[in-house]
């Protein structure tokens, strides 16, 4: 049904507006309210489909009524018709127009025009009701699609973090001495990472490749990667390929950032007197080079079996002795001061991974 509410201060202006549109418009209803307060009270309430508003009234006059009813969500959207005998007036018309009506008619009413501008009125707010109708329901599905899409992101994510888990895996069954070696150094690596306040996805892309920056050795014979004592020259330079091969196992995987190029660099070292291709600092990646650093010190930490583990004081020195000339200045000055903070250290690591 449609809903029409009518506020004037007088009485007989009312019962005229009333009638007119109960015959002309025999199927709606008519609210009326004699005051502007209780016009906006009777709008909150009933949300009718257009307001007449009378302009001259006391205490609340009818433009401040319609800003009002403008600025009230429950009402904003309800057409208004201001109706005064003073419409004409230019600047009346502009007050009214400020305040937010959508259309004037003049006092004394007559019945054609009320009929005519009230039928505009409810075109408007079909139309508008319409749009909005549409609109929520489209805010809806965008909202509804965008979790879905976050969902499914997550979910590639964590079948992402798996397969380089199944991955790091199948490396460590091949060489238990290494074991647990891939996350101890992923963890210290993302430590220094978020020390240095890396970019998330730069922080995730070094997680990634650490947990998996040895799966080369997977090429390796297991005599040689769990051979007791010294290794000779050959086995060395077999070893030495390992950053290739792992690069290659990697780079039909897709991945969202340069795993494989982090993977094949992680043993060059500033100076180029790192492995496999002797690279020099400005061809080094920033992700390799804090891998590097990790890989170093969680490889010193660890017993191997040509040697035992090296001691805490060994490694520091390894790290202040080469800083700048293997390793990355300011990836050596973060790891050490995590190592001093107590935030990263050969019993947490161990005890952490395993
Ligand atoms: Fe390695």
């Amino acid at each position: 049904m449609i809903k029409i509410l009518a506020i004037d201060d007088r009485e007989d202006n009312l019962v005229v507006i009333q009638a007119m549109l109960k015959t002309f418009l025999p199927g709606c209803s008519v609210t009326t309210a004699s005051s502007g307060p209780e016009g906006i009270e009777k709008a909150r309430r009933d949300c009718p489909d257009t307001i007449l508003l009378d302009i001259k009234m006391p205490r609340m006059d009818g433009f401040e009524t319609c800003q009002r009813l403008r600025s009230d969500p429950l009402t904003r959207h309800v057409p208004i018709i201001l109706l005064t005998a003073i419409s004409n007036s230019p600047a009346n018309r502009k007050m009214g127009l400020e305040a937010g009506a959508d259309a004037f008619m003049a006092k004394p009413i007559d019945e054609g025009e009320l009929i005519a501008q009230v039928q505009a009125m409810l075109r408007i707010k079909k139309s508008e009701d319409k749009l909005r109708h549409e609109r929520d329901i489209l805010e809806k599905l965008v909202q509804e699609r965008t979790i879905e899409l976050r969902e499914s992101l997550q979910g590639v994510e964590r079948l992402l973090e798996q397969t380089i888990q199944v991955l790091a895996n199948t490396v460590e069954t091949k060489d238990p001495y290494t074991a647990g070696h891939q996350q101890r150094t992923a963890h210290i690596a993302t430590s220094i990472a978020s020390a240095m306040e890396l970019d998330p996805s730069v922080q995730k892309a070094i997680y990634m490749a650490a947990m998996i920056h040895d799966i080369g050795k997977i090429n390796i014979p297991s005599e040689i990667l769990n051979k007791p004592g010294k290794i000779n020259d050959t086995e060395f330079s077999l070893i030495k390929e390992h950053p290739v091969i792992g690069c290659q196992i990697i780079q039909p995987i897709d991945f969202p950032w340069p795993i494989d190029t982090i993977i094949l660099q992680h043993h060059e070292r500033l100076d180029g007197s790192g492995y496999p291709h002797g690279i020099s600092e400005g061809e080094i990646l920033l992700e390799s080079k804090i891998l590097g650093v990790s890989d170093v010190m969680e490889a010193m930490w660890s017993h191997r079996p040509y040697r035992a583990a090296k001691s805490i004081q060994d490694t520091i020195n390894e790290l202040e002795n080469f800083k700048g000339i293997r390793y990355d200045p300011e990836v050596v000055d973060v790891a050490l001061g995590l190592f001093r903070q107590g935030r990263i250290s050969a019993e947490k690591v161990t005890l952490t991974n395993v």
